[in-house]
């Protein structure tokens, strides 16, 4: 069988060997994912021993994306505009190619599953990290008419307001802080880690207007904090980050496999647990 496999640290909670085995068994394709968990300080070694094992794929997660993108030879350019991969292989010719499927992930979610469109819609984003870099590129390819980026740390909306201008088209780019927005916005996403820490970025309610939609990148059995704070402005579109979490799955079995298993059911089941 063909060997794929997650990597982070520490692993093992991921759900993604449950999602991609049943991605396998629904597509009939042969092959086995495993979880591993990388040393802090030895991942471009874990990395590089697998493909030597012959192992044909990798997702990459916390805290590894980043070190990820700079061990690839090779990068698609929505990988270079993420700054982090999360989907490692090695191309025809035996390059090792980095991709990210987060930001497709989080678009098909909100688009196909939840029937969100972005195009000509005010967008505001909350945070600046890691993990709003790796989704603004394929968000902005949907041509919003604005994107707000607020930020606990001005300077990092600021520096992503920089980096995306020259890939915004027609869509206004603008960073602030989270105090600053007062008007209601169509689409709300919370691509801060606050809710690790049960914390809240401190923004208006009344950017909250009767038809916004949410949309928390987080996950977990709970509704999520920023979600819950959401319902309470009586918020009824409300979503969090699974079916994100399925679809990025989804389009790195694409690339490595050359088949789209239907996620529907899989993010039902996940949902159940
Ligand atoms: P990730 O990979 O999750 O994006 P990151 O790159 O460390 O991790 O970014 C975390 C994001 O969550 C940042 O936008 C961070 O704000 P700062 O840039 O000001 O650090 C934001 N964040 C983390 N904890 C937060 C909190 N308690 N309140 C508000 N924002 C928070």
């Amino acid at each position: 069988n063909d060997l794929y496999a997650v990597v982070g640290n520490p692993i093992s909670h991921s759900k993604s060997p449950r999602i991609h085995s049943l991605f396998a068994r629904q597509t009939g394709e042969q092959l086995e994912y495993t979880a591993i968990q990388a040393p802090e300080d030895d991942f471009a070694n874990t990395v590089k021993g697998f493909f030597e094992r012959g192992g044909k794929g990798l997702n990459i997660t916390v805290p590894f994306k980043e070190q990820a993108w700079q061990l690839a030879d090779l990068r698609t350019q929505r990988a270079e505009r993420a700054g982090a991969a999360n989907t490692l292989y090695k191309d025809s010719k035996g390059s090792l190619t980095a991709d990210n499927t987060d930001g497709k992930g989080l678009v098909t979610d909100l688009m196909v599953n939840h029937g969100v469109r972005l195009a000509g819609k005010r967008l505001l984003v909350l945070g600046a990290g890691g993990a709003v870099r790796g989704v603004l590129g394929p968000i902005l390819a949907e041509e919003p008419a604005a994107l707000t980026i607020a930020n606990r740390t001005l300077a990092k909306a600021e520096g992503l307001v920089s980096f995306f201008e020259s890939v915004a088209g027609d869509t206004h780019l603008e960073a602030c802080g989270f105090e600053q927005p007062a008007d209601a916005f169509d689409v709300i996403i919370n691509g801060t880690s606050a809710s690790l820490q049960g914390d809240l970025p401190p923004v208006s309610t009344s950017v909250i207007g009767a038809d916004t939609v949410i949309y928390d990148m987080m996950y977990s059995l709970q509704t999520t904090t920023f979600n819950q704070w959401a319902l309470d402005q009586g918020a009824t579109r409300v979503f969090d980050g699974l079916g994100m979490l399925v679809e990025q799955a989804a389009e790195s079995f694409r690339i490595w496999r050359g088949k789209t298993p239907d996620t529907r059911p899989v993010i039902e089941e996940l949902r159940n647990d």
